[in-house]
């Protein structure tokens, strides 16, 4: 009798405070990993998705604590940031640089400190390799060479290879490995075929507003080209309000071709409507590649040092809405 009492009493205190079962008692005291993120900025709808993947990959729910920061697309700030990291000695850095150099200083700060650094989407170039644990991102270069293949096959069907070719580079953040990648297989092309002119390069910055204002000054001046290529779309949306505004037809059926990176909701629909030529893909869904780097380290495994992700292109004849809707980004 006195057992049954007991054991009344534990059912009792159990179903008054659900919150002290073993396992939920488990769950709390389980220690959550801490990571520091220092973002690039919020220049593009790139980089939106990728800071949402992130936030939602490193959630309490998935065992992160995250202390996220936003540079604004300085340099200076992300310093400052991984600092404060530092200070608060979080278990692991996450830095998504906004330029490969300068980074030699404050990573061997961290190193000292018994901290991980983990690199994410863009590169960094280090005098000492071991200043960082692993980078997951893009092969930029490659995404740019997809869109010089792609190029040189469409001025061949249209009877134009060999001859003239007026191109307008709107390039990304000076520094930044989208930017080196993108260009440097622009800018080889540019040494093959002989026709081939950059009429000129602006630094948009990977943003909407600075993109507009440097294509409509250009145009002013009279300017003919026969191609955009842009290093992002926010950037290509930008042209594209300028070129609207200029009276100048580009996209499939227009005067100007236009070449976008990223491949985001409202590119790919304007290239389905024809409106950009081509969307080469940058996949901005590093959260859970990250999450997973952090799982192996904390399982005591050693991960690659250098992942880059798949990815393809996207023409007005590869897409319709279900694979467009079906996208995340
Ligand atoms: O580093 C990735 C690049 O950064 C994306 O192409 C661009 O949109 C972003 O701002």
């Amino acid at each position: 009798m006195k057992k049954l009492r007991v054991f009344l009493a534990i059912c009792l205190i159990m179903a008054l405070f659900p919150g002290c079962s073993p396992e939920r008692e488990a769950a709390r005291e389980e220690k959550l990993i801490r990571v520091g993120f220092s973002q690039v900025g919020s220049e593009s709808d790139w980089r939106a998705a990728n800071t949402q993947s992130m936030i939602s990959a490193l959630s309490e729910k998935n065992g992160f604590e995250l202390i996220y920061d936003n540079a604004r697309q300085r340099q200076e700030n992300q310093f400052l940031a991984i600092r404060n990291f530092i200070q608060q000695d979080v278990d692991y850095i996450v830095l998504a640089p906004i330029a490969e150099s300068g980074w030699d200083d404050v990573l061997s700060e961290a190193r000292s400190a018994g901290i991980p650094v983990i690199i994410v989407d863009r590169q960094i170039a280090v005098s000492d390799e071991d200043l960082y644990t692993s980078w997951v991102g893009s092969d930029f270069l490659a995404e740019g060479q997809r869109a010089i293949r792609w190029l040189e096959g469409t001025i061949q069907q249209q009877g134009r290879l060999g001859k003239p070719l007026n191109i307008l580079h709107i390039q990304g953040t000076d520094g930044a490995t989208a930017q080196i990648g993108r260009t440097k297989a622009l800018n080889d092309a540019v040494r093959t075929h002989p026709g081939w002119k950059v009429a000129a390069v602006l630094p948009g910055e990977y943003t909407e507003a600075k993109s507009y204002e440097l294509v409509r000054d250009f145009l002013a001046e009279d300017q003919q080209i026969d191609v955009i290529y842009s290093e992002n779309d926010n950037m290509t949306f930008g042209a594209i309000r300028a070129l609207e505004e200029a009276g100048i037809s580009y996209g499939a059926d227009g005067d100007v071709i236009i070449i976008s990176f990223d491949a985001v909701h409202d590119a790919l629909e304007m290239c389905l409507n024809g409106k950009i030529n081509i969307c080469v893909e940058c996949n901005p869904l590093h959260g859970p590649r990250v999450a997973a780097l952090i799982r192996q380290l904390e399982n005591g495994e050693t991960p690659a040092k250098q992942t880059y992700v798949d990815e393809t292109f996207f023409s007005p004849g590869l897409l319709n809405e279900d694979l467009i809707g079906s996208r995340e980004y």
